[in-house]
């Protein structure tokens, strides 16, 4: 949520700071701000309600210089998107200018501190109070960096900032707890980013900065120190291997689009290495911690969104290969659970951005309690990666659109070579799931060659407000991941639900207006799933068979049928959650939607 960049170099930087904000786009979209020290110590603050394009043809047509710049791009969380609580923020003497990503908690009560004080405010942020809160502490005791660290000891709540001043305009001050943060380096130029993505173009070595880092940044210097101890710790570089055409469209009209045909691409990059054509399995980021994985006697998985749907189809793979029991908890919800929980528990958490707030939440809970920490995570170096024992990265290159698709086919992927790499001994199972993940790439290529038959099905289902998605077993996660897309990029209701629930109370809402996405794929379940199908049937409702089984029988008893290549049941959750994004997509796309920024809707929700 929200993205900040900061620069300072030797060049003018304006254009690498909107640059990086494009590439910020898609972590919140309402309005974007920048501000520019030029080399008289000149400030020039613009700000633009919308997208990015917005401020850029704002500040071409200012045509401004600078060497020492902020940007932001906000998704609103305090106040309306406006210019007046648009990034960045000011100090009453318009000297001192910060951008935030974060909550505030306390603001209110700084805030009516400072108005006391005689300072004034004009947004209706939690963020403005940080260079007010600034400004005091340095009029107290003239020295910024130590204004800054006072400040943050009184803030409470979550927080990345950047801060620049024509006070010491030869610098870039910066801060994190509990909200991405990192510095990159390219000779005589130093980029701030909350996300190293957005930099990766420019530069490939770069620091994280933990909880409780403050930065000095000069061109001659990088001092670190900690915000609670004042002790001097030192910015440590690493290189990032994180590769960048993600960052370009291509031929492609959006992200979402383009990132749905990249699961094949996906699939491959993710067993690449790690399953061997012999179904030898080799997870490297596990083998230090290879001799505890092999003592674990419980499994509790945690995500939020489409990262928990693809933990629910952990734990099916899991329990179906090995015989530890598994959990999957929302890490909103784990994190205030009174939960037993002993040393021999493996947590895994799942997270695309490696940044999400309940996630991490969920993993620092159980911190103390000495029970191994994984992470299946797609962003390289994120917090996620960082804060866990091991893991193993997803590998689906940088996920643009805030509706997320092609990680979830990786990290689904991943979970099925977990499963692999936990299954004590190796059944006829082990074999078929093995070699499926390595004939999995061809028939998602298959599916999206159907891309125009399904568009045709989503033109013809336009006009319906109301969808409920269905299945069982594997197919019950899908179907909750299939109504959470279609719901996010077209804003109609759509429910997931198990078909065994169907008849417990949904079923209630059938009639001729609320069609049903039915998902029933060749295996033990086919037959009560197609019960549940007429169930429906009997009572009118549409139906939208996805199936991977040419039974003739079921063609005249559906509205519509769409089939998939054949796999085994392990495997067609990928291949049916491929068809069900090229719905949501042509649906969202027929409504005339922004469809890669769906509205009120952010990429890595970092706050609770
Ligand atoms: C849905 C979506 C969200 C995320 C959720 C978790 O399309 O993108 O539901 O899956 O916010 O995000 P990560 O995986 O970054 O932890």
């Amino acid at each position: 949520m929200c993205g900040i960049i900061g620069y300072i170099g030797t060049d003018n930087g304006v254009d690498y700071v909107l640059d990086g904000l494009k590439n910020l786009e898609y972590r919140g979209y309402d309005s974007s701000g920048i501000c520019i020290i030029n080399s008289s110590s000149q400030t020039n603050l613009i700000k633009q309600v919308g997208g990015i394009d917005k401020l850029v043809q704002k500040v071409k047509t200012i045509r401004p210089n600078g060497k020492l710049i902020i940007g932001h791009t906000r998704w609103a969380t305090h106040g309306k998107p406006s210019i007046s609580n648009a990034h960045p923020h000011f100090n009453n003497d318009h000297n001192i200018f910060v951008v935030h990503n974060g909550i505030i908690e306390n603001y209110l009560e700084i805030k009516s501190k400072l108005i006391d004080r005689g300072y004034k405010f004009v947004s209706e942020t939690d963020s403005e109070v940080i260079p007010n809160l600034v400004d005091f502490y340095y009029k107290k005791i003239g020295s910024l960096s130590e204004a800054l660290r006072m400040t943050l000891d009184d803030l409470r709540g979550t927080y990345a900032i950047c801060l620049v001043s024509t006070i010491e305009p030869d610098k870039l001050f910066v801060s994190r707890l509990g909200s991405p943060l990192v510095i990159g380096k390219a000779g005589n130029k130093i980029f701030v980013s909350s996300d190293p993505s957005a930099i990766t173009n420019r530069t490939k070595s770069i620091s994280f900065l933990n909880d409780y880092d403050v930065a000095q940044i000069s061109l001659k210097k990088i001092k670190v120190f900690n915000q609670k101890d004042n002790k001097p710790s030192f910015a440590k570089f690493e290189i990032i291997n994180q590769r960048n055409e993600q960052n370009n469209l291509g031929d492609w009209p959006n992200y979402m689009i383009k990132e749905i045909n990249q699961a094949p691409e996906v699939v491959e990059l993710a067993i690449k290495g790690r399953l061997s054509p012999k179904h030898q399995i080799k997870l490297g980021g596990l083998d230090d911690v290879s001799s505890q994985l092999d003592h674990i006697d419980r499994i509790i998985i945690v995500g939020c969104g489409t990262s928990y749907y693809a933990g629910l189809i952990g734990e099916y793979l899991i329990e179906e290969f090995s015989d530890i029991p598994v959990e999957v908890e929302l890490g909103s919800e784990f994190k205030y659970k009174n939960e037993p929980i002993s040393r021999s528990t493996c947590l895994i958490a799942i997270s695309q951005s490696g940044e999400t707030a309940d996630t991490i939440a969920a993993i620092n809970k159980v911190k103390d309690f000495g029970v191994l920490k994984l992470g299946i995570v797609n962003s390289i170096g994120s917090t996620i990666s960082r804060i866990t024992d091991a893991g193993v990265y997803c590998h689906a290159g940088n996920e643009k659109s805030v509706a997320s698709t092609k990680a979830f086919i990786a990290q689904v992927t991943v979970l099925s070579l977990l499963a692999l790499r936990l299954a004590k001994i190796r059944t006829k199972s082990f074999d078929n799931l093995s070699e499926e993940l390595l004939k999995l790439p061809d028939k998602i290529r298959a599916v999206l060659g159907q891309s125009d038959q399904i568009q045709k099905l989503a033109h013809k289902y336009i006009k319906y407000k109301n969808f409920l998605f269905i299945g069982r077993k594997y197919n019950y996660p899908i179907a909750l991941e299939g109504a959470l897309k279609l719901k996010e990029v077209s804003y109609v209701h759509a429910e997931g639900y198990s078909a065994g629930e169907m008849k417990h109370g949904p079923i209630a809402l059938i009639d001729k207006t609320f069609p049903t996405i039915v998902i029933a794929t060749k295996g033990d379940l086919y037959k009560k799933t197609i019960s549940n199908l007429l169930e429906i049937r009997s009572r009118g409702g549409p139906i939208v068979l996805i199936t991977n089984f040419k039974d003739q029988k079921i063609k005249n008893m559906v509205d519509d049928l769409i089939y998939v290549p054949e796999s085994h049941e392990e495997t067609a959750t990928q291949i049916i959650t491929v068809a069900l994004q090229l719905f949501a997509y042509y649906f969202s796309l027929e409504l005339g939607n922004n469809i890669d920024k769906p509205r009120n809707l952010a990429k890595s929700v970092t706050v609770e």
